[in-house]
């Protein structure tokens, strides 16, 4: 694995790769090297069979406080087309492995997007989420108006981008933006953890409960019924699925190994 990227910083512990967002003077304001090296990360994680687990923080202030302002001022409609400008953040919707989030201080804009592509998120008690690019004159282009609104419904997520408010832990956590809320001196401790348990799991049995979940999201109850079967019964030809159904019978903890 590369580990001199300019905006992350990346390493793998035990089952674990852990990325930090690394630009804590703009509070990890995400320009387009910061995307591209997650990115690059995230894939090398994805083929690793070591990582089991993905974990994505932030760093100082901020989870992320957004797209980097200064350095798509000056753009225009064409420059974005032409650069293609969102083909990492569709990159990311592809991983497979498990993505959990770790989100203290501000998740604005793009940092907000980038927090709702992981999979699931723990955060600090200070955390604030927030879309505020109707302030700037712009809106969300990485998921935001999409992934929010599929997750807290148009109510909610038409007042928050109206408005760019932000919302703190409490609300994120009743909206089912986030999972848990840990005090901050301990938020790192605490997504490792539970990193830590999601790991310890069948992972092709968390890959494809992924897949479907996501499934979901997108499409009908019957296709996406379709689709979960189809998996369950891919489950069925693993040496995890019988490791783990001869260790319930034999009353012994099962050994999994992803195969
Ligand atoms: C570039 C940023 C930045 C950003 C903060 N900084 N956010 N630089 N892009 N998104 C820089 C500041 O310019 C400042 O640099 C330093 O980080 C510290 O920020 P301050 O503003 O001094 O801190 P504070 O007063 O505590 O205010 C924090 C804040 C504010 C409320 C988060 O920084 C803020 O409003 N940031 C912009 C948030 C935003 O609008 N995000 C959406 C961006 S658009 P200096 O050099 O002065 O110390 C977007 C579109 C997504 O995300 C499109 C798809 C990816």
């Amino acid at each position: 694995m590369n580990n001199h990227y300019e905006c992350i910083e990346a390493s793998i512990t035990g089952k674990l790769g852990l990325i930090n967002l690394n630009r804590p003077k703009v509070l990890n304001a995400i320009n387009r090297q910061m995307v591209s090296d997650i990115l690059s990360v995230m894939e090398d994680f994805d083929e690793n069979d070591q990582v089991r687990v993905i974990v994505l923080c932030g760093n100082g202030r901020a989870f992320a406080a957004g797209a980097d302002i200064d350095e798509m001022a000056a753009d225009d409609a064409i420059d974005f087309e032409l650069r293609n400008q969102f083909k990492d953040w569709d990159r990311l919707a592809r991983i497979k492995k498990p993505i959990i989030g770790a989100v203290q201080g501000f998740a604005l804009g793009g940092g907000f997007e980038l927090a709702l592509c992981c999979d699931l998120l723990l955060a600090a008690d200070d955390a604030e989420f927030g879309f505020p690019e109707v302030n700037l004159g712009v809106m969300p282009g990485a998921g935001g108006t999409q992934r929010l609104t599929k997750l807290v419904g148009k109510t909610k997520a038409m007042e928050w981008l109206f408005t760019g408010k932000r919302i703190g832990a409490l609300d994120a956590l009743q909206f089912g933006i986030i999972n848990r809320i840990v005090a901050k001196e301990v938020l790192m401790e605490e997504t490792l953890k539970f990193a830590g348990e999601v790991a310890n799991q069948a992972p092709l049995s968390i890959r494809l409960i992924k897949e479907s979940v996501l499934k979901a999201v997108d499409v009908s109850l019957d296709e996406g019924m379709q689709f979960e079967r189809k998996n369950f019964y891919l489950l069925f030809s693993t040496e995890d699925q019988k490791e783990g159904m001869s260790a319930f019978q034999e009353k012994r903890k099962a050994n999994f190994k992803g195969k």
